[in-house]
């Protein structure tokens, strides 16, 4: 089928690839003509597993191709619109990179066209979108209007797109729910050749699900919002672990195995980061509060990430006393794992709050150390984990990168200047670090000492509640 996809960014560059993978003829369409260039020599702008691949292997079999929006516009019968929806300063979403594609569709499409809302937006947009059309479209345009969100994860997004649970359909005809489901066929059936496992036939059928627009863009901002929420929730469960001497990993996973609850979103840390659930959160509220209902459930999940930040770095600041001038070790940038995306990432916000207080600052992150030098140039970027520990009255982990978890705890205890891990993720062993010689301090009441703890630290570190007896 003849698709086009407007906007190369993760969703945008995800969606063609993978559809083009799935056989369609994709264009996809890039409006910086610098991204564009590179991504016609097959050059990603952006880290995603096994993207790349996907890119260049469906390009070489010439099913995708790049090009300007206007080439995009006549190609497909299907037009996927994935540009980017960003905050306003009062939370809105800034939809104005929709109606500049609405609008180059309505001057320049003819005969039929199937204009599908990928991008993240406010409920009502496909009626905005359509009115748009009609009013525009005065050159006998026949078109129809659909909402199909998509839900994949940066770090994942190939596979979450060829393995969804769900394909959600917003439609308001019988014309466009028949061509959506004939594009995602091969997914539904699982039929397709998958780049990424060569076992994807035992992979799980997605449910297809078709509803109304305005219903399929609730199901987004809310899925979202409820993903946020829930891990809101277990970063206040985390901060009452750590006074009444719990262990937030145990309180998780005894909710988790209660399926109306389940595991997942259950890590407690230094808050939501990334381009899309903090951005959701505050457009959700705004939706609510335009439809005049008072949404503060997610003022608070919004207020208690806010705090994420500011409550890690008070534990850091009871562990070194005073941080002026202290060598602090920060392993991970990316505001999660498997991707280089430091966009709203906490633990970028982290860094910036240290450098503020005089710290000094030796960084690593296996991908996003790049696109932090653009904003943050003044601390030093390491070759790799060791070297941002040498010296280093703290270690502190804010990404959870698996490379992390391979670390050799006895080479590092070796490096450092004073053997203190503070694990803002919950990622890492307690009682390896500490059977090591480290003070471990992670999230929600889980602390260690090492066997042969120096009397001086101790005692700031069994200050805490919940510790860990290791030896
Ligand atoms: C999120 C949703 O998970 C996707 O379903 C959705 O499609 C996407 O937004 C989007 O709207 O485009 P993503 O932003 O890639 O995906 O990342 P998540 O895996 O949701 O993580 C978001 C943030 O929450 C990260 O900072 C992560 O570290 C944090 N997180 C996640 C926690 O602190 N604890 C958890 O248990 C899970």
């Amino acid at each position: 089928m003849k698709i086009s996809v407007i906007g190369a960014g993760y969703v945008g560059l995800t969606t063609a690839a993978c559809l083009a993978q799935l056989d369609h003829d994709v264009l996809c369409s890039e409006s910086d003509l610098d991204k564009l260039a590179k991504l016609q020599n097959g050059v990603l702008p952006i880290f995603e597993p096994h993207l790349e691949q996907v890119v260049r292997l469906t390009m070489a079999s010439g099913k995708l191709r790049f090009g300007s929006t206007i080439e995009a516009i006549e190609h497909g019968q299907t037009i996927f619109i994935c540009v980017g929806t960003p905050p306003l300063p009062n939370g809105d979403a800034d939809l104005s990179a929709i109606e500049g594609v609405a609008r180059a569709i309505a001057k320049r499409a003819s005969g039929y066209k199937l204009v599908v809302e990928k991008s993240t937006v406010p409920v009502q947009t496909g009626a905005q979108l359509k009115k748009y059309l009609a009013v525009l479209g005065a050159n006998g345009l026949d078109y129809d209007i659909a909402s199909n969100p998509e839900f994949l994860r940066e770090g994942t997004a190939v596979e979450d797109f060829l393995h969804p649970d769900r394909i959600v359909v917003g439609v308001e005809s019988p014309r466009a729910e028949r061509l959506l489901r004939e594009i995602y066929e091969p997914i539904v059936k699982q039929s397709f050749t998958c780049p990424v496992h060569s076992d994807c036939a035992r992979a799980k059928d997605p449910v297809f699900l078709v509803t109304d627009i305005s219903s399929a863009e609730l199901i987004k901002h809310a899925s979202n919002s409820l993903l946020a929420m829930k891990i809101s929730f277990i970063n206040m469960v985390a901060n009452l672990c750590e006074v009444v001497g719990a262990d937030v990993t145990k309180v998780a996973q005894g909710m988790g195995l209660d399926p109306r609850i389940g595991p997942a979103f259950l890590n407690p840390g230094i808050g939501f980061g990334g381009f899309c659930l903090p951005k959701d959160v505050q457009a959700f509220i705004r939706i609510a509060e335009k439809s005049g209902c008072d949404f503060s459930l997610l003022k608070e999940v919004e207020k208690i990430n806010q705090q994420r930040v500011e409550h890690f770095v008070e534990k850091l600041r009871k562990e070194l006393w005073v941080v002026r001038g202290k060598r602090i070790a920060v392993w991970g940038l990316a505001f999660k794992p498997n991707t280089d995306d430091i966009r709203f990432s906490p633990a970028i916000a982290v860094v910036k709050a240290l450098l503020h207080e005089g710290a000094t600052i030796r960084a690593y992150d296996p991908e996003a150390m790049a696109k932090t030098k653009a904003i943050i140039p003044e601390i030093t970027y390491c070759s790799d984990a060791y070297h941002a520990a040498e010296g280093a009255e703290a270690i502190i982990l804010l990404t959870e990168w698996e490379e992390f978890r391979q670390i050799d705890w006895s080479r590092l205890a070796a490096l450092v200047d004073r053997p203190l891990m503070i694990d803002a993720r919950n990622a890492l062993s307690a009682q390896d670090l500490a059977s090591c010689g480290f003070y471990y301090i992670g999230v929600g009441g889980i602390t260690a000492v090492p066997q042969m703890a120096k009397p001086v630290i101790s005692t700031l570190v069994t200050a805490q509640h919940g510790e860990v007896a290791v030896g």
